[in-house]
């Protein structure tokens, strides 16, 4: 099958064209995928027409889907969530349910409604953010660890702050290319481990803008049928909250992920 991988930024994001994905993919397209993936954290297969059943199928061939511990999924799909309008939360740089001790390793959002112009959204290469900070300041922080804890959400649908806490390097691996990455976010982490949160939160504040530095970025506006998949081991992502409410539905898939290290 003939398709096409177009890398869209230096640090992150591709588009490819020409795949269907609601047929079921050969090993060999799978592998190219796959490869793709690895290099550039950030996919986006365009032109997709795919119920929701196929939408989870096709991240089935990925990984096991995972069930959001406090938002529910779209009754009859399990794992299959709505995003609509931006949220604080989505507005806010972040990588996936960090607040868990295995946070998903791979997010997909397919488009189902979108706005003529806005609601972009932003990933930004968390490898960069790292590879680009002193050798100083790498070395420190790779001593790190920091506390993630889920939002008041997860209060409010029952499940106690120790459910929703974890703790991880401030800087992890990628499970599968080892290549370091910066991993806190202004979502979910709280403090660094050992120290309060008013001691953290100069550095952390410093690592949260750094981490979104534009040149770390790739920006993409949504057409209908866009499914973009990224690699939260890879990437951080921000929606831009400048369209009317309403105006844009996604479908939501995460994969459970591993441990971070
Ligand atoms: C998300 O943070 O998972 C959603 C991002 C978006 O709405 O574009």
């Amino acid at each position: 099958m003939s398709f096409e991988i177009t890398r869209q930024s230096t640090a992150v994001g591709a588009y490819v064209t020409g795949l269907d994905l609601s047929k079921p993919l050969y090993d060999a397209v799978f592998e190219r995928l796959h490869a793709a993936y690895l290099e550039h954290h950030v996919l986006c297969f365009r032109e997709q027409v795919l119920s929701p059943a196929q939408h989870l199928a096709f991240a089935g061939r990925w990984g096991k889907v995972s069930v959001h511990p406090y938002v529910a999924s779209i009754p009859g799909h399990p794992g299959l969530m709505e995003i609509g309008d931006p949220h604080p939360i989505t507005v806010e740089w972040h990588s996936d349910t960090t607040h868990a001790a295995t946070p998903p390793r791979t997010s997909m959002l397919l488009a189902r409604r979108v706005p003529e112009r806005g609601g972009d959204t932003l990933w930004a290469s968390q490898h960069a953010a790292f590879d680009t900070l002193s050798p100083a300041l790498q070395e420190m922080l790779q001593g790190l660890r920091a506390v993630h804890r889920g939002t008041e959400m997860a209060g409010e649908s029952g499940l106690s702050a120790r459910e929703v806490t974890a703790v991880h390097p401030v800087v992890r691996r990628h499970p599968e290319t080892s290549r370091p990455a910066l991993y806190v976010n202004a979502d979910y982490t709280k403090h660094f481990e050992g120290m309060t949160e008013e001691e953290s939160r100069p550095l952390l504040e410093f690592l949260y803008a750094w981490a979104a530095r534009s040149e770390y970025r790739w920006r993409h506006h949504w057409r209908v049928g866009d499914l973009v998949m990224w690699d939260n081991a890879s990437v951080q992502h921000s929606v831009v909250p400048d369209v009317e409410k309403g105006e844009r539905l996604l479908h939501r898939v995460t994969l459970e992920g591993e441990v971070p290290r």
